[in-house]
């Protein structure tokens, strides 16, 4: 049956793309973004124009920590936004107070007075912090955060299982794992890679380079939210990964080999509240979700790089 789906952070990357599923199936997508400009909200609003074309889709543009005002039913949430990003949380950890904070309890309150029976909402790989033990299953128990932006992600997943226990909502928490992909975030390391070397320019390399990462494609990534969409379970939290780590450094050559280019690298010490590696163990998600992760990084870079060149030639 085809379900009203309210989708939070709908002109940002993830949201976007699960809307734009949403919608290609056939639900209705009732989508909430404050266009805020943390990164450029002209590319939040490219994304829009393609979700303004689907007459399932209606779009409210309110910050949900003010109370979510809108006039449509909802069956379902998928709370996706939030301030992102490790480093600004050092910069301005308010805005995490504020958007992932007060935000999510605006949401859970909002579904507890409206009678929505289910959640689904992002978490984050930085939830593992410096987690010696790899790959990062979700029954590992964690407390060392070592970010803002990871201690408010680990707070929404106890708020969602308070949320669960009072009120019985069923609450699901994907923690995403590097994300990447057509229309992508200007702050991620992709994306600056990528324009910097189209333009010649030297990239910043933390960590010298060594850094691994369970980098996720974000068709993948949408399969496994749209699945927890229809299996509705009564409190699960799954890793969203690829399920296999790389190095950032490989990461960077298979940029390079795709544009046909090749910049100065400045190696740099590790930034606070980085993590060394993520890599997810996605067991749970195969077997609960059915999610198979299928993209490579050599497709999913071609993608990127495909797309970036596209939308930056036509829109600048
Ligand atoms: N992209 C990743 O690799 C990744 C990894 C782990 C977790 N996540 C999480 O996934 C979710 C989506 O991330 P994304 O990469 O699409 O980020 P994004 O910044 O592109 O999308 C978030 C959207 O939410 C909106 N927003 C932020 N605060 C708001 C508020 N207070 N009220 C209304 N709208 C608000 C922003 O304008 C933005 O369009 C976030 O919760 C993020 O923390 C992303």
């Amino acid at each position: 049956m085809k379900k009203t789906i309210l989708v939070t952070g709908a002109a940002g990357f993830i949201g976007f793309h699960t809307s734009k599923a949403l919608l290609d199936r056939g639900d209705k997508v009732v989508g909430i973004d404050n266009l805020n400009s943390y990164y450029d909200p002209k590319l939040k609003l490219s994304r829009l124009d393609i979700l303004k074309k689907y007459r399932n889709f209606k779009f409210y543009k309110q910050n949900i920590e003010d109370g979510i005002k809108i006039k449509e039913k909802i069956d379902v949430i998928c709370h996706l936004a939030a301030q992102a990003g490790v480093r600004y949380s050092l910069e301005n950890p308010f805005e995490y107070e504020k958007s992932n904070m007060l935000g999510t309890l605006t949401i859970f309150e909002f579904a507890r007075n409206n009678k929505i029976k289910t959640i689904i909402y992002a978490s984050s790989s930085s939830v593992y912090g410096n987690e010696k033990k790899v790959p990062f299953k979700e029954s590992q128990k964690l407390d060392s955060p070592i970010s803002l932006y990871a201690a408010t992600k680990k707070a929404n997943e106890l708020y969602a299982y308070v949320y669960h226990h009072l009120f019985g909502i069923n609450m699901t928490g994907l923690r995403f794992f590097t994300v990447y992909g057509p229309w992508g975030r200007p702050d991620m390391a992709i994306f600056k890679f990528t324009k910097n070397i189209i333009e010649n320019k030297p990239i910043d390399v933390y960590n010298n380079g060594k850094m691994k990462r369970d980098f996720t494609y974000i068709d993948d990534v949408v399969s496994g939210i749209l699945s927890s969409i229809d299996k509705g379970y009564a409190f699960e939290i799954f890793n969203l990964g690829r399920g296999k780590q790389e190095e950032l450094i490989n990461f960077i050559d298979e940029i390079e080999r795709n544009v046909g280019n090749k910049v100065k690298r400045n190696l740099l010490p590790l930034q606070a509240g980085d993590v060394l590696e993520t890599f997810a163990d996605t067991t749970k998600a195969r077997k609960l979700l059915n999610y198979k992760p299928k993209t490579s990084i050599n497709e999913g870079i071609k993608n990127f790089v495909k797309w970036y060149k596209e939308y930056y030639q036509n829109n600048f």
